[in-house]
């Protein structure tokens, strides 16, 4: 492998554990107002020092993110559609010499296997990593998951092996029973997505499930900006990847960091 693309790679996966925990702050691309990312920049600051990377778009990593910020920085560029349309008919909306100005880590974009942009993207996938092979981005394929289709591990399993197939260097999906199977039947490491918001104990045992099965770690954004303690839950979840911490003990530092934002702000603990 290339120095470039090992560089990139071991500031999104920890070259000690070869997990990591990536942020994602980009669902505005297609979901447009999101609770939780009205103010970006403010949302993050506290967030950054327990986040590996930080998975957004270009327009918000120029305007809302200052550029001092020292945190490696994967930058979505497909996109093109929003919830009021067909999601899958998704393009790349970034000229691919921005993520080189942008100092990107890595790039990534999204696949929607089963549905009718199946072949655009998967051919958009391919592009971004002829991009990544010749200046040295790794690229993260995000299996979009196609309207009508089962998050099961078949399914699943299927998205991320073409992604791995292409030649994406990490896939992100979602996590499901049989999980094991789609991690042992994709060459390269796969994340998990955290979906919708859940309660906070159910998304840190989401977290924990998926590191036993083989994930090589979270790009969670909900679970995390939409809690009622998000940087409780990002220390919780980081104690479950980085540190191998079972439930009981991440779930006690989202509880206690809870409690000391509460005693904090004068306000009474639950
Ligand atoms: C979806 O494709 C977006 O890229 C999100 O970044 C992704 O779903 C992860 O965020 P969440 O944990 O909120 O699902």
């Amino acid at each position: 492998m290339d120095w470039g693309m090992k560089n990139r790679l071991s500031r999104i996966l920890n070259p000690a554990t070869g997990r990591t925990v990536m942020l994602a702050i980009d669902h505005g691309y297609f979901l447009g107002p999101t609770s939780g990312l009205e103010d970006p920049g403010a949302t993050v600051e506290p967030l950054l020092p327990y986040a590996d990377s930080l998975m957004l778009t270009r327009g918000v990593l120029r305007r809302c993110i200052p550029g001092e910020a020292n945190v490696p920085v994967v930058l979505r560029i497909s996109g093109g559609t929003s919830i009021l349309t067909e999601l899958s008919n998704e393009g790349l909306t970034v000229a691919l010499e921005d993520a080189v100005r942008l100092n990107a880590s890595a790039i990534t974009l999204s696949v929607f296997v089963g549905s009718d942009g199946e072949r655009t993207t998967l051919l958009n996938l391919a592009k971004a990593i002829d991009f990544g092979e010749r200046n040295g981005f790794p690229v993260l394929a995000v299996t979009a998951v196609g309207k009508d289709m089962v998050r099961d591990a078949r399914y699943l399993g299927l998205a991320c092996r073409i992604s791995a197939e292409l030649g994406a260097h990490m896939v992100k999906t979602y996590y499901c029973d049989g999980f094991e199977e789609i991690v042992r039947n994709t060459p390269v490491p796969v994340v998990i997505a955290g979906g919708k918001k859940i309660p906070e104990r159910e998304a840190v045992e989401l977290a924990w499930r998926a590191i036993q099965s083989g994930a090589s770690g979270v790009d969670m954004g909900r679970n995390i900006f939409q809690s009622d303690c998000p940087v409780g839950m990002i220390r919780a979840v980081r104690a479950v990847v980085q540190e191998n911490a079972d439930v009981k003990t991440a779930f006690g530092i989202y509880t206690e960091e809870k409690e000391r934002s509460l005693a904090g702000r004068g306000l009474p603990q639950q």
